[in-house]
């Protein structure tokens, strides 16, 4: 069987999404679980962008062996020197340099014609091979392009030693028999295409990422670019686990192999969107809740007689655990170890031992301890080295409301050893709630996203909150988890803070939302 190469670009695409703010460290477990997942390739940012994403993809490439670390730079010298210096290091290291063919980018973006795209385009691929011998080569929005032009790029990369070259469906515009056709066509008009891995990255804008990857696979394509849980720019790229999957499960059509550890997709879609907070949707394919769940009587029935009648894919083989863990005060080293490790952290020691003393003054107050509730702990652990000097913690707070009210709320932080207390009235009583500790941390910070979801079926659910704020340029993420979730609203909007007060103190650690280019800038 032939083997279709996988290039997550969950780190760097993914990364583009509105709000997603991942810091190096996170970064880095992502990045190290992609790798026990076995990707071929991991794009590990746009270096350029930022001196906390440089930082990141310096860090991946020093410290995560086995797939090729790459890093994107546009068509341009010093993104180039950029991102050949964060890689450097890496055991496999690939620059991924892209530039547009369309008429709309060429002229529109750049204000120049063909021949001049195609001289930068070459210059650019020919500096960035004289620094890496491992370059790959993107023609932006290529499935808007005119298809000669685009031969013509093709070529000429090809003979100007690029080792990839990516054909992007950049706006999701491609349909999948035409997409198909695009890759048969360059196979044919390309004299020197064998000479290279050719790749395709679609976006998913018409819902159909998956369907015009999988068309340009059957048609020649050998490697594809997607992310966990289809994350990315606008509706998203094309997913990493709905691809393997559909290779995997219709082998008897396909009949190519990845050499992605299936057992690792669960592990790896919930890391991802617990450290983006990115909530994945429940119907997602593969890796949704319901994925695997079977209401219809009919269903339910045929199921226990043989699986088969409606189930195409084992849970198991996805690496979702028939027996959930549960974690109380009594469980042992052992089971927060598997836990940790079940969660896709990979936690040091020191690291570990600091995360059981969190969890065993947790499951003292607790009868159960959740995921969530090692994740936070986790969360503060890992971070030590930027919170050991956090700022605030939730005292107590309390809310006056009711119809027709206008919510009134008295909030108390911790302080190191003094107490602090403001009210507020709000729109609502975690409106009210957030205003206070606005008042309390004497800065105003704008709420981009805030959710709140139950983790478990009982009537005292436990939830969990998740928000995500920003101060002029910084923002940062915060979770915190209760059975009340006014409670769990308030600590995870002072973990936001404390958050964002630290990256405003380490600059280079930071996830600076305003001045971050992006590859679209
Ligand atoms: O969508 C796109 O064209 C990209 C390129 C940078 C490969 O993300
Ligand atoms: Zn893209």
């Amino acid at each position: 069987m032939e083997k279709v190469f996988i290039f997550d670009t969950t780190l760097r695409d993914g990364e583009q999404i509105p709000g997603a703010c991942l810091n190096p460290r996170e970064k880095l477990e992502i990045a190290l679980q992609l790798a026990r997942l076995k990707v071929d390739a991991i794009e590990a940012g746009f270096p350029i962008s930022s001196p906390g994403d440089f930082d990141a993809v310096k860090g991946i490439a020093e410290k995560v062996k086995g797939p090729t670390i790459v890093a994107l730079a546009r068509a341009v010298r010093e993104d180039i020197e950029t991102a050949w210096n964060a890689i450097k290091g890496a055991e496999k290291p690939r620059i991924h340099v892209f530039l547009g063919t369309s008429d709309v980018h060429i002229q529109k973006k750049f204000g120049i014609d063909r021949d001049k795209a195609l001289e930068r385009g070459l210059d650019a691929l020919k500096f960035a091979k004289s620094l890496c011998p491992d370059v790959e080569y993107s023609t932006e929005d290529a499935s808007r392009t005119d298809p000669d032009y685009l031969a013509r790029v093709v070529e000429q990369v090809i003979a100007a030693g690029a080792t990839v070259v990516n054909i992007p469906d950049t706006v999701g515009y491609a349909v999948p028999q035409q997409f198909g056709k695009l890759i048969v066509f360059l196979r044919e008009r390309v004299p020197n295409i064998d000479q290279v891995v050719l790749s395709v990255h679609c976006h998913n804008d018409l819902g159909l990422a998956t369907a015009n990857t999988l068309a340009a696979v059957e048609n020649g394509a050998r490697q594809v670019e997607c992310t966990v849980n289809g994350l990315g720019e606008r509706a998203g790229n094309a997913s990493l686990e709905e691809i393997v999957m559909a290779i995997r499960t219709r082998k008897d059509y396909f009949n190519f192999s990845t050499s992605v550890n299936t057992r690792e997709i669960m592990r790896t879609s919930n890391l991802v969107s617990r450290l983006m907070g990115m909530t994945v949707q429940a119907n997602k394919a593969i890796v949704g809740a319901n994925a695997f769940a079977h209401s219809s009587g009919i269903h339910q029935d045929g199921i226990l007689k043989d699986r088969a009648t409606y189930e195409i894919i084992r849970p198991e083989d996805l690496g979702i655990a028939k027996h959930a863990m549960i974690l109380t005060a009594r469980s042992g080293r052992h089971a927060l170890r598997d836990k940790t490790s079940s969660m896709g952290y990979d936690l040091n020691e020191d690291e570990f031992e600091a995360v059981y003393k969190g969890f065993l003054s947790l499951a003292d107050k607790k009868k159960r301890v959740y995921d969530e509730d090692v994740d936070i702990i986790i969360q503060d652990v890992i971070f030590a080295h930027l919170l050991n000097n956090r700022l605030y913690s939730l005292e107590s707070y309390k809310v006056h409301t009711g119809n027709g009210k206008t919510p009134e709320a008295t909030v108390r932080l911790r302080r190191e050893e003094v107490i602090l207390e403001a009210s507020s009235q709000g729109g609502g009583p975690i409106d009210a709630i957030f205003k206070a500790i606005d008042k309390i941390v004497g800065a105003f910070h704008k709420l981009e996203d805030f959710q709140v979801r139950a983790v478990t079926e009982t009537k005292e659910a436990m939830g969990v909150a998740t928000v995500r704020v920003s101060r002029d340029d910084f923002r940062a993420l915060g979770r915190g988890s209760s059975t009340d979730i006014l409670e769990a609203s308030a600590k995870a909007y002072v973990e936001a803070i404390n958050r964002i007060s630290c990256f405003m103190q380490h600059q280079s650690e930071a996830c600076q939302s305003g001045n971050k280019l992006t590859p679209q800038n």
